[in-house]
């Protein structure tokens, strides 16, 4: 799958499930949740130590779910995520190091900004599709046009503070590539399946 066929996919899903997993044992009944609820995608986040394994494992029992790995902030996790499998890394603010490991490799990377110098460090490194991140504590959608205003060609996908009440309202601006969010991972996995329902029913004609 080339880049440019994954940003494709991650439009057509227009939500990124931000995972974050406490232990191993986690991982199969949630992944299996968001597979069921429609929605066979997800970011699982290098802030709990088991990350790595996590994506190891959901690239094993399912290699047609949309992996990839968030809150990756230096090498040496980027080079243990695409060991892993994943087929997109996320990161919550611009690394430069994180940028050149995934030029490399080849490899999808969506770096966070929330400001105009930010979005220049990544653009230097031409990437053009960036996290906004975290969102709703920055300005939102008014600041993300902003942004926008002065770098046209840029693609955003907005994380942090993002949930059914306002999701609807982002997408509708065409810089959005999707919403990337934890909204719907609460619960069990049977509420962790249904919301995913809601989720991916409420954005279908988005
Ligand atoms: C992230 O790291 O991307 C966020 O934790 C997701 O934000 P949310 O929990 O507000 O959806």
């Amino acid at each position: 799958m080339t880049n440019e066929q994954k940003l494709e996919q991650i439009k057509k899903m227009k939500i990124v499930p931000v995972v974050v997993l406490n232990t191993l044992e986690e991982t199969l009944p949630k992944m299996q949740a968001l597979v069921n609820g429609g929605l066979p995608c997800a970011e699982i986040t290098f802030r709990t130590a088991c990350a790595e394994e996590a994506i190891k494992l959901t690239v094993k029992n399912f290699p047609d779910m949309f992996v990839g790995a968030g809150t990756v902030i230096n090498r040496e996790q980027c080079e243990k995520a695409i060991a892993a499998g994943s087929k997109f890394i996320v990161s919550p603010g611009f690394s430069e190091e994180v940028a050149d490991c995934c030029a490399e490799h080849g490899m999808l990377y969506l770096p966070g900004i929330v400001t105009p110098t930010e979005a220049m460090a990544a653009i230097a490194k031409g990437l053009t599709t960036l996290k906004f991140f975290p969102a709703s504590n920055y300005g939102g959608l008014k600041t993300i046009k902003a942004i926008c205003a002065a770098f046209p060609y840029l693609k955003i996908m907005p994380t942090g503070g993002i949930s059914a009440d306002n999701i609807l309202e982002y997408l509708a601006y065409d810089k959005i590539l999707a919403c990337g969010g934890s909204w719907m991972m609460k619960g069990t996995p049977a509420e962790i399946e249904e919301a995913t329902k809601k989720a991916v029913e409420l954005v279908k004609n988005a």
